[in-house]
């Protein structure tokens, strides 16, 4: 395993360096990567957690939420906030590895997070808002209302106020109290992804349809259209100093761009397979760290030559079709980025299913249930496994943390079920 410690010797002899720069441990793909002025790393991950590297020893994984970590941010003061699929942001005392406050108030998932550095902290929510929350007291002090779709990003303006971007395919500027101020660009499509040097006047933004473009920020007249063949555009980054930019898409490329006259200085595939969903500059803004559908993130030299590249096997649940059981393939879609079928040990979002048959609802040790499947008295067989999927975990056992899904088709919970207890046997 590799180890963050070393990333410094590593960029200074990299020629000499066999082993991979990666961070490895996630059980799941790597939604969102930070770094904090003092080089330190978080990664949040599918697998419910975010990863705090530092130093060389093992990362400290902050647990807490109930659902997939879109987002992770840097806040000061020895603390970090996390965004996530469970509607919720943690604000992690990262020293203590614990969560100390847990903001509530969203009614979708968090997708984006933004830190003020004078103690306000913002949130773009799959609820069609925004919110701007003081982190000390643990209180949201507004709430963005206007947009018609999904907020994606945000990024905070000196005024105190916010710039959102939106699957409505504006970006919106909001006052400190929430009040709405202006719609700063109408792109058409929807925005992903922002980043805003609000010295120079300028914003650059990434969308849907692959449109990546910088605008003057008073005026939204365009200064670059970036725009290559490649969609969707998910995730950008700027270096320390903002004299460059990072744009990650869906097919795996990573293209930097000299912001002094917004040439493209480097465009390189950093992922065989699958998107770039996670991109951020090292502290030295030599490097990026990036993340997709792997659960580890990479970290990639802005300048010479890439060793490795991400998604080079594919993982499970992409494996080709043809070559599996009807009930392989249920749970290699449906189950497995959620679940092993091994002992624990594997970073996941849910229990282990080895020994499921038999198991009593919510009893596995080391695995932290949600009360509701921690107090029910299911026993699982093949007819509770199949009620589970034909009803919806979010029918038959109220208040679980399994994510709401059907299986519709009677065949296919058959051939699942059948399939779990050919391989879960102890
Ligand atoms: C996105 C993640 C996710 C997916 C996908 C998922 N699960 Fe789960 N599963 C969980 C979580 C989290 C729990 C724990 C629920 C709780 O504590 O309320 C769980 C619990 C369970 C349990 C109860 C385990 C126990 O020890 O009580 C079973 C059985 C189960 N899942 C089977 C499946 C099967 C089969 C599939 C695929 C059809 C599946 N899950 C898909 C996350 C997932």
């Amino acid at each position: 395993m590799w180890r963050y410690g070393l990333i410094v010797a590593a960029l200074a002899c990299r020629a000499a360096l066999a082993e991979p720069l990666v961070f490895d441990g996630h059980g799941g793909p790597i939604m969102d990567v930070a770094v904090g002025p003092d080089g330190a790393v978080l990664t949040a991950s599918f697998d419910n957690s975010v990863g705090f590297w530092r130093g060389d020893g093992a990362p400290v994984w902050l647990e807490g939420h109930g659902a997939a970590v879109n987002s992770a941010v840097f806040l000061g003061g020895g603390l970090a906030a996390s965004g996530s699929d469970d509607f919720a942001i943690e604000i992690w005392d990262l020293q203590a590895g614990v969560s100390v406050r847990r903001l509530e108030g969203h009614r979708g998932k968090v997708m984006s997070l933004a830190a003020s550095g004078e103690g306000r902290l913002a949130s773009a929510s799959w609820d069609g808002t925004a919110a701007i929350w003081d982190i000390a007291r643990g209180a949201r002090v507004a709430e963005l209302v206007g947009h018609k779709g999904n907020v994606n990003g945000v990024v905070f303006l000196e005024h105190g106020g916010v710039l959102t971007a939106s699957s409505d395919g504006t970006i919106r500027e909001w006052g400190a109290d929430g009040a709405p101020r202006r719609v700063v660009v109408r792109h058409g499509f929807g925005v992903n992804t922002l980043v805003l040097n609000e010295a120079q006047g300028w914003l650059a933004y990434g969308a849907v349809d692959g449109g990546t473009r910088v605008v003057d920020l008073a005026s939204g007249a365009v200064l670059a259209d970036l725009t290559l063949e490649r969609r969707p555009v998910l995730a950008m980054a700027a270096a320390p100093g903002m004299e460059q930019i990072a744009v990650g898409d869906g097919q795996g490329y990573i293209m930097v761009v000299e912001t002094a006259d917004w040439s493209i200085s480097r465009d390189f595939r950093a992922a065989k397979n699958g998107p770039i969903w996670a991109l951020a500059y090292t502290a030295d803004g030599l490097s990026v760290i990036a993340g997709g559908i792997d659960d580890r993130a990479y970290l990639f030299p802005v300048a010479g030559e890439i060793e490795v590249q991400m998604s080079q096997g594919k993982q499970d649940f992409q494996r080709a079709p043809e070559t599996m059981s009807n009930g392989e393939r249920q749970f290699k879609r449906k189950c497995s980025v959620c679940h092993t079928l091994t002992g624990p040990g594997g970073r996941r979002a849910g229990p282990s299913l080895m020994g499921i048959f038999g198991r009593q609802a919510g009893q596995l040790e080391g695995y932290s249930f949600s009360q509701a499947m921690a107090g029910s008295d299911l026993v699982w067989s093949e007819e509770t496994i199949d009620l589970l999927f034909d009803l919806g975990p979010d029918n038959y056992v109220p208040g679980s943390k399994m994510p709401m899904q059907r299986i519709t088709s009677a065949q296919d919970r058959r051939d699942l079920v059948e399939f779990l207890r050919e391989t879960t046997g102890e």
